[in-house]
């Protein structure tokens, strides 16, 4: 395997000098690393440290060797790009889209993953403007680590430390291993809600938005799979961030069960994260049915259990096969009770149990999951954006391979 690239990117905060710790720990482990200070840390520490740390030429401003367009190539070539310190003020351009140096430029080309680092004094990093940076750039995917508890520069104390370089370094070193866990496996994913019609015009549905989904077709091409997005009714908005996944468009609990069963025949992983209807009308009009001005009766018939379908001839076909369960509590028992008597039945090798609602659960918003295995043992629960949420779940999925 060769040898992976990593881009230090170091803002102007007095924690620089631990990003030298940080180069000389990830080289260590066998990365070849590409100093990126701001003009601001090269007040901090010096351009010639970071040199000989690296072993690689250093470079802040765009228009240096432009002959060699570092603004992009840096970024073109980086498996994971990590920024520590992160400033407040890095943080702001970031989540702005501002390029103004090579640092930022880098980030605004980058494709692949970015871990940031904060540190700051305590105001800066509880102001809302900061706050708000911070939910944003983790709501695009951008790993922004907590910040830890201590002594700032001069005689205060309080959050806004930046972790310590071990810490950070073993976190890129994994992040760096996840880009390449899942290559040469195809992964399909489900995502989206069916319709099921009424007549031409009308149809049953739910509020899914296949946002998820999405983000869990991102996660896995990140990792390295070749990835299949079976989509139910999913906006052309949404769909836009699975960018270099073969897609599928279905709409019915039916044609979902149809695409689903080819797509995962010669499928390593499938991930079934689509609402399917558990009903459809029995009846599906030719033409727009008449307002008759009497109460209507409309009669459904079950749809079929596609989770079950794809979980049966798991074993025999060699593939791993994860369902979500979007649950919802009542005064029998919890959604994770449920959940969990439900992964029992299902037979998939790992079921998420999301608990939703009006507003839990549904569109651009945080989510929790509880990841239940097949004998009813909860191995992971998280909370977060959903983006996050992929990674947690595409991490269990590793290890249960
Ligand atoms: C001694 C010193 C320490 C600083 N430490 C921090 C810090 O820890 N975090 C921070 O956000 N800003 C810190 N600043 C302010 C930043 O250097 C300033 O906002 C700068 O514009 C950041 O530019 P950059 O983000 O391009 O590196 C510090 C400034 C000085 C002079």
């Amino acid at each position: 395997m060769s040898r992976s690239r990593i881009v230090v990117g170091i803002s102007g905060g007095i924690a620089a000098y631990k990003s030298c710790i940080l180069i000389r720990l990830l080289r260590k482990a066998g990365a070849d690393v590409v100093a990126v200070p701001t003009p601001a840390a090269l007040e901090m520490i010096g351009k010639t440290t970071l040199e000989a740390l690296t072993g690689n030429r250093v470079h802040v401003r765009t228009s240096e060797a432009a002959d060699q367009v570092t603004h992009v190539r840096h970024a073109q070539e980086a498996d994971a790009i990590v920024v520590a310190p992160a400033t407040a003020n890095t943080l702001a351009k970031t989540r702005w889209g501002i390029a103004d140096n090579l640092l930022l430029n880098t980030l605004l080309a980058a494709r692949c993953p970015v871990v940031m680092a904060p540190a700051m004094h305590t105001e800066m990093w509880t102001n809302p403007a900061t706050v708000e940076n911070v939910a944003v750039l983790r709501s695009r995917g951008i790993d922004v680590l907590d910040v830890g508890v201590g002594q700032l520069t001069g005689k205060d104390a309080g959050p806004g430390r930046m972790l310590e370089p071990e810490a950070i370094a073993e976190h890129v070193l994994a992040t760096v291993a996840r880009t390449r866990d899942l290559q040469g496996r195809h992964v399909v994913v489900s995502a989206g809600g069916t319709r099921e019609p009424l007549d031409p015009v009308r149809f049953l549905g739910n509020r899914s938005s296949g946002r998820f989904g999405v983000e869990l077709a991102r996660e896995a091409r990140s990792r390295g799979a070749e990835v299949t997005l079976v989509a139910a009714n999913v906006e052309a908005s949404v769909l836009e961030r699975a960018g270099g996944t073969r897609l599928v468009r279905v709409e019915s609990a039916r044609d979902m069960l149809e695409a689903m069963e080819r797509e995962a025949s010669g499928a390593d992983i499938v991930v079934m994260c689509a609402a399917v209807a558990d009903y459809r009308p029995v009846e599906r009009l030719d033409v727009k049915r008449k307002k008759t001005g009497e109460d209507l009766a409309v009669r459904l018939v079950e749809n079929p259990d596609i989770l079950a379908a794809l979980a049966r001839d798991r074993r025999k076909e060699g593939r791993l096969v994860v369902g979500f369960a979007a649950e919802t509590g009542d005064e029998t028992a919890s959604a994770l009770e449920y959940g969990i008597a439900k992964a029992r039945r299902k037979g998939a090798d790992l079921l998420v149990v999301n608990e939703v609602g009006e507003r839990l659960g549904f569109g651009d918003v945080d989510t929790a999951v509880a990841i239940v295995a097949d004998d009813g043992t909860v191995v992971r629960e998280a909370e977060g954006s959903k983006s996050r949420m992929a990674r947690v779940i595409f991490d269990a999925i590793r290890e249960r391979m």
